[in-house]
């Protein structure tokens, strides 16, 4: 079963080597995935039909109704990660680290050399960029190596939870801040959100949009580092995300027509999408709608 997987090869009768699947799950941060998944995905598929049979199974439950986690959990997943500090930890580390390396930075896939060239005047109190719902702060930190020359303050935001034990190297500051409340860092050039759209349905992503967007002023940028499914012929890795945030948090993988009205409905308009060619994540900029 591992082999068929592809956790492992089978070399001989009962020999077994170790693959590159195998190195990869073993580090931290896979491994932290690997907990998160299995520990808790097999108790929402064990308790799927009783939802079905019961309440309905909604991808967008909302007034009072339940998705699969809180169904199998009786909490949401955000709440289950407060609970659970080994939960937590493992998560984290799986959202730092679950890139694998053929899969380029969102600053490779965004031209950032060429707009931080354009974005060359801030003066030293500006902020450059803010990365909302960053976690642990590896994609900050990471832009912050690649452009160590970049002018400006970068800010990682989380919720205090997640910063506790976040140390990050002197450029960066860390900023407890719940992103459904009024953003306090105002009219910073780029607001980058790294997989925290495809964590909440419409009418959440929504209010987290409308406190951007009146933190914004004409030069700042939104950058939105997600999914951008084909309207067909999806791959099978945005697919499985698509079925896994509907299972853990009612939301979704959108399509392109799908960013397209959620952003305009908020008064965002997109200047460009930025797909890679592997079927990974795309880089969505936006600004307020002229
Ligand atoms: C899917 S993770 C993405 C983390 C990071 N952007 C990345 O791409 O690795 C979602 C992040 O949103 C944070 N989060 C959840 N609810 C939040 C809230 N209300 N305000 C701020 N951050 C929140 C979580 O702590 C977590 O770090």
């Amino acid at each position: 079963m591992i082999t068929w997987m592809g956790y492992a090869d089978e070399v001989g009768e009962n020999t077994y080597a170790a693959n590159d699947t195998t190195k990869l799950v073993c580090t931290p941060g896979m491994a932290g995935g690997e907990r998160h998944h299995t520990e808790l995905l097999y108790p929402i598929g064990g308790t799927i039909a009783s939802l079905m049979r019961t309440q309905g199974f909604y991808q967008f439950a909302e007034d009072g109704l339940k998705d699969p986690f809180e169904h199998a959990f009786g909490c949401t997943l955000w709440e289950f990660l407060t609970t659970s500090e080994e939960h937590k930890a493992a998560f984290d580390l799986y959202m730092a680290a679950r890139r694998p390396a053929s899969q380029k930075s969102w600053f490779e896939v965004y031209p950032a050399a060429q707009r931080l060239i354009e974005m060359s005047m801030l003066k030293e109190s500006d902020v450059l960029l803010v990365d909302v719902g960053g976690g642990l702060g590896h994609e900050v930190v990471g832009f912050k190596k690649a452009f160590p020359e970049a002018e400006g303050k970068m800010i990682l935001q989380d919720l205090p939870a997640t910063l506790e034990s976040v140390k990050l190297p002197s450029g960066i500051d860390a900023m407890g801040h719940d992103f459904f409340q009024p953003q306090p860092v105002k009219g910073a050039r780029i607001y980058f959100l790294r997989q925290i759209m495809h964590d909440w349905m419409d009418s959440k992503c929504r209010t987290i949009l409308q406190e951007l967007v009146a933190a914004m002023d004409s030069d700042s940028r939104l950058l939105i580092d997600d999914y951008v499914m084909p309207a067909t012929g999806a791959e099978f890795r945005p697919i499985h995300m698509d079925i896994c945030m509907m299972l853990y948090l009612r939301a979704i993988e959108r399509t392109r027509s799908q960013w397209v009205a959620l952003l305009e409905s908020v008064g965002l308009e997109i200047v460009e999408i930025f797909t890679p060619t592997n079927g990974f994540e795309s880089v969505i900029e936006a600004k307020l709608a002229v």
